[in-house]
């Protein structure tokens, strides 16, 4: 890799195919984005630049390159891409898509929010919104009837996401904010598609749909943020933190006095609402729902998942302190971010000329990173569509190089939101499996859905077994 982001202009391009697809890429088109992203790095290697229309993409494969742009030389690599920009037309100037100083400021400021500490403190309504589900489900199990999973996983992420960081009870709302934020995704995921061909200001069936799911969005979180302004009352969450928030200094490093210091206006709580409300629940719910999946398909890996809850929890509700014990649950989760990562595409442009293994990247060009992809290069990862959470014991990821695996990124831009995640994911999984086995219901269909995130296309519709928690005591 270069030192520098100036490269020399008589480097090659990257391989790739040809503005003219073959056969076998149509067929992986067919099959989705994701997939036509992993036929070309099968094809072509470690960095492929490919035709999009008029425009070159470059796909970066191998884990150097994925660290070069996402670490090393982050700051040649903008989020004024084409995907962020429609994804700011929900999100505004959020810390997902912001860029820069404002960017670096408001980073710093919901920083504190997200200290370990914090999210400790939101373990037990993780899981007592898990087990309010598993009631639920005790009548579905004694009916034999199905439930579809990817939807519950939905429901259950939002409510956790709104209690801890807004303190807002998502109850019936729930499934109505879940839809509204499918719908807006939905609608930019197509857009992106389609090059935003059909203005979004033209009162098209869909474009009426999006702007009415964005009110449904902005009104639950302008309500919010109203009533908190009249009332701020003595909530310890994200909004309360953000609210009181003050910057220390002017961006450039010089300290201005406490009485001058600005907060967030009414916009920045805005838009870091909707981003986190956004960012912050279809990606935790779709990797949990393909969980239940892979498990499904691998009793070996279920019953060691199972021996562990047995031995750390016996039958009692987890907490915090059993989170470092466990390391089974952790791998499985992982696992399932390595072949579900949800941001199963991360998209960078390049501000100037550059050199990514060996090979010229020019300013302006449009850069991909894909976790779907490289956490599918047989070289780090042997076997890679098998599901084997043993990969995330601590010898054998200490054997792999640090970006052959980046489900929440890297660098600067590292999802604030990991530690988050990763307590959310492992005290629903011990809940959950503590309490039930899930197994498919046969001849529903099982296939990947490329938007946002990966999720299940077709729902996940499975059927609930209750496990006798007495004996695991
Ligand atoms: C399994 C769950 C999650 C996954 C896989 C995930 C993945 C990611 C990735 C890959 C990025 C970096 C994108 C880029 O570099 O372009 C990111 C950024 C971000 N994520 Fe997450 N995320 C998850 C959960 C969460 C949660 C729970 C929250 C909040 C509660 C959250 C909030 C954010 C925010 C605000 C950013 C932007 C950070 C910045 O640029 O400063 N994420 N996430």
């Amino acid at each position: 890799m270069s030192d520098t982001s100036d490269a020399n202009p008589s480097l090659p391009p990257p391989p790739g195919p040809g503005s003219r697809p073959s056969l076998d890429d149509l067929r992986t088109l067919r099959d989705g984005p994701h997939a036509f992203l992993l036929q070309i790095a099968r094809q072509y290697g470690d960095i492929v630049r490919y035709p999009v229309g008029p425009l070159a993409v470059y796909l970066v494969v191998h884990p150097d390159g994925v660290k070069h742009v996402l670490q090393d030389h982050a700051k040649n690599y903008s989020k004024d891409t084409f995907q962020y920009n429609l994804l700011s037309s929900i999100t505004g100037r959020g810390l997902l898509t912001s860029d820069g100083d404002f960017w670096l400021r408001q980073r710093r400021l919901a920083q504190p929010a997200f200290h370990r500490q914090r999210i400790a403190g939101f373990a037990g309504l993780m899981t007592a919104y898990a087990e309010a589900m598993l009631v639920r489900w005790e009548g579905f199990a004694a009916r034999g009837e199905p439930i579809d999973v990817a939807a519950d996983m939905m429901h259950l992420a939002l409510q956790i996401v709104g209690k801890a960081l807004f303190s807002i009870e998502i109850g019936s709302a729930a499934d109505e904010l879940a839809q509204a934020t499918l719908v807006v995704l939905d609608h930019i995921v197509g857009r992106a598609r389609t090059f935003g061909m059909v203005p979004q200001w033209l009162p098209t069936p869909g474009n009426l749909r999006y702007r009415k799911a964005l009110a449904v969005l902005e009104n639950a979180v302008n309500a919010t943020i109203a009533a908190r302004r009249r009332d701020p009352g003595n909530a310890a969450d994200l909004l309360a933190m953000l609210m009181a928030a003050r910057d220390p200094d002017t961006g450039e490093g010089t300290p201005v006095p406490e009485a001058q210091r600005s907060g967030m206006t009414d916009r920045q709580l805005r838009d870091e609402m909707m981003t986190i409300l956004i960012a912050g629940h279809e990606t935790v719910a779709s990797a949990l729902a393909w969980t239940w999946y892979l498990l499904a398909t691998d009793p070996a890996a279920e019953a060691k998942l199972h021996a562990e809850l047995a031995a750390i929890l016996g039958g009692r509700a987890p907490g915090v302190d059993d989170l470092p014990d466990l390391r089974y649950t952790q791998a499985v989760f992982e696992e399932a971010l390595r072949l579900y990562p949800p941001a199963w595409i991360i998209t960078r442009k390049a501000l100037t000329d550059d050199e990514i293994g060996g090979y010229r990247v020019p300013a302006n060009a449009l850069v991909v990173a894909s976790p779907y992809v490289t956490h599918r290069q047989a070289v780090f990862w042997p076997d890679p569509e098998a599901f084997d959470p043993d990969r995330f014991s601590e010898a054998r990821v200490a054997g792999r190089p640090r970006f052959a695996y980046y489900p929440f990124g890297g660098g600067p831009r590292l999802c604030i939101g990991d530690q988050f995640a990763m307590t959310e994911a492992k005290l629903v999984i011990a809940t959950v499996a503590q309490r039930c086995r899930l197994t498919p219901v046969p001849g529903h269909p099982i296939a990947v859905e490329p938007g946002v995130t990966l999720r299940p296309k077709h729902g996940l519709l499975m059927r609930i077994e209750m496990r006798d928690v007495a004996s695991q005591a």
